[in-house]
């Protein structure tokens, strides 16, 4: 996809397709009060008809209206200007985007950008206008024989976003520039989730880390392999893959873009590419959906795509614990008891809470980077889909500062989460009579008792979770990976890095 910025107006606009926006109730915004004019008040009738109409995300397509040079206008309702918000528009823009498509036009310009968004600014619509383009564009066919992107779907090339004035064309580069390699990191991310737990495998994600590595000379990656992992003593994350004859990976991509002695955030990704649960066995229902278990290492992988495709100034790691939880004989049992990286042992009373026992070792592991910060991401539990549902992210910290960061970028850039409590009192669940710990509690407030899990292996650092299992995919018949929390961790990035470079 091509995008360019444009201050052409509507009268002299020769686009195959203008897309603007229209209110419930009125005003006109420019571009619409606009093509009124020129159609000598032809779209004012249509609305008044009711042939036009104005509900949120509701899209028409008028062809060849007499006295406007467009081929075509893409009318897109905004509801009632008064209630627009910075949802709603990222909901006006997924329709304008998804109908464009629709359309036979090969390049269009963007008049949203003319919408008041109260509290966000025009650097602020560019970068979602564009993310939304491309991330409408995205398809994930390469397994189907007859590719649908062959097809005519894909016509539209180029997407001119009109700005009020040149001088705002600078700032608007750079949230193109931002908008594209976040939508480029999500993209790498829903490829990962989406391909099969045959292809995508704790090597397939090793091999990917790797290749971002080679694009790249500041990115160094390291894979530990299952008998170097076992001479670590990493006995949590190895009792998880013993089920499965593919072998585990631990992944680690450091990303040096900041200065040699600034401390890195290090973003910790779950990488199960098939939980079945184990001897603890999930009932076959969507069980095809856990393939999808893998999509915290896919967001660390993608943040990183995105972070290398900005330069942004700052250090990153990426740590991606990887296996395969499938029952066999030589599978943990419930009952076992095993050795963690941190030499706390734990008794796994339920194979099917798997994510913990990989995450705690690669916390542990994360220690040896000296982190200024470490953002865990996870498909950690079913319990944060049944509290928060498929719109936020679970968040869990003890540290305020960290959370409302995390917070914040995640609204800004439309990939929101929601904080959690993390008090200690949840953790009594978690007594053992035998170890020091026990890998599952009661089903009461599960997201929180898993997060409380973690907690015992972050003591040493600023630490925050994101329990991404209600988020990161979709189910049903737009069954697919979101490419979530790309957008909220990429932002969490920028902005630390602005304040890095504000404190330096
Ligand atoms: N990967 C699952 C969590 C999950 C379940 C994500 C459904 C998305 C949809 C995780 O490994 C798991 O199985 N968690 C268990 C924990 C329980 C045994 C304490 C769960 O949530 O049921
Ligand atoms: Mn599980
Ligand atoms: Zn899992």
């Amino acid at each position: 996809m091509d995008f360019a910025f444009t201050t052409a107006r509507i009268d002299v606009n020769r686009t195959a397709c203008a897309v603007i926006g229209v209110y419930q109730g009125g005003p006109l915004p420019p571009a619409a009060s606009e093509i009124d004019a020129l159609s000598k008040g032809a779209l004012s009738k249509l609305i008044k008809t009711g042939d036009v109409t104005a509900a949120l995300g509701k899209t028409q397509l008028l062809h060849g209206l007499e006295g406007v040079p467009a081929e075509r206008i893409l009318i897109v309702g905004c509801g009632a200007e008064p209630q627009l918000d910075e949802v709603k528009y990222t909901k006006i823009l997924a329709a304008a985007s998804a109908s464009l498509r629709q359309t036979g036009a090969r390049d269009a310009t963007f008049y949203l950008t003319e919408l008041r968004v109260p509290g966000r600014d025009l650097f602020w619509q560019v970068r979602h206008i564009v993310q939304k383009t491309c991330e409408s564009a995205y398809q994930f066919d390469q397994l189907k024989t007859e590719r649908e992107h062959n097809k005519s779907k894909q016509r539209l090339r180029k997407v001119a976003l009109c700005l009020p004035r040149r001088a705002d064309s600078d700032d608007a580069k750079r949230a193109l520039q931002e908008g594209m390699a976040i939508a480029s990191g999500m993209a790498l991310a829903k490829d990962l989730g989406n391909l099969p737990p045959n292809v995508c495998t704790p090597r397939y994600l090793a091999d990917t880390a790797r290749a971002l590595g080679k694009e790249n000379s500041s990115v160094a990656v390291t894979v530990l392999n299952e008998a170097e992992m076992k001479k670590l003593g990493m006995g949590a994350l190895l009792c998880v893959a013993r089920g499965s004859h593919e072998p585990p990976r631990l992944i680690a991509i450091e990303y040096r873009g900041g200065h040699k002695s600034e401390a890195p955030v290090v973003l910790v990704g779950k990488g199960v590419t098939f939980d079945s649960g184990g001897i603890s066995i999930k009932p076959a229902d969507k069980l095809d959906e856990m393939k999808f278990d893998m999509c915290g290492a896919a967001s660390v992988l993608g943040t990183l795509k995105a972070v290398l495709e900005l330069s942004l100034p700052v250090n990153v790691v990426g740590i991606i614990p990887a296996c395969e939880n499938l029952p066999s004989g030589t599978a943990t049992k419930p009952g076992d008891i095993i050795t963690s990286l941190s030499k706390q042992t734990v008794e796994i009373l339920n194979t099917d809470a798997e994510g913990r026992l990989l995450l705690c070792d690669a916390l542990t592991y994360a220690k040896r980077f000296k982190p200024a910060v470490v953002i865990d991401i996870a498909t950690l539990t079913g319990a944060c889909v049944i509290a928060l549902g498929a719109h936020a992210s679970g968040l869990f910290s003890d540290d305020d500062e960290l959370a409302d960061a995390l917070l914040t970028a995640g609204s800004y850039a439309g990939d929101r989460a929601w904080r959690l409590p993390l008090w200690e009192e949840y953790a009594e669940q978690l007594k053992s009579n035998f170890a020091d710990v026990a890998n599952i509690g009661s089903r009461e407030g599960g997201a929180i008792v898993a997060a409380r899990f973690l907690a015992r292996f972050t003591e040493a650092y600023r630490w925050a979770h994101l329990d991404i299992a209600g988020t990161a995919w979709r189910s049903g018949d737009e069954k697919g990976a979101n490419g979530r929390p790309v957008p909220l961790l990429t932002q969490y990035l920028l902005d630390w890095s602005r304040t890095r470079a504000k404190s330096a």
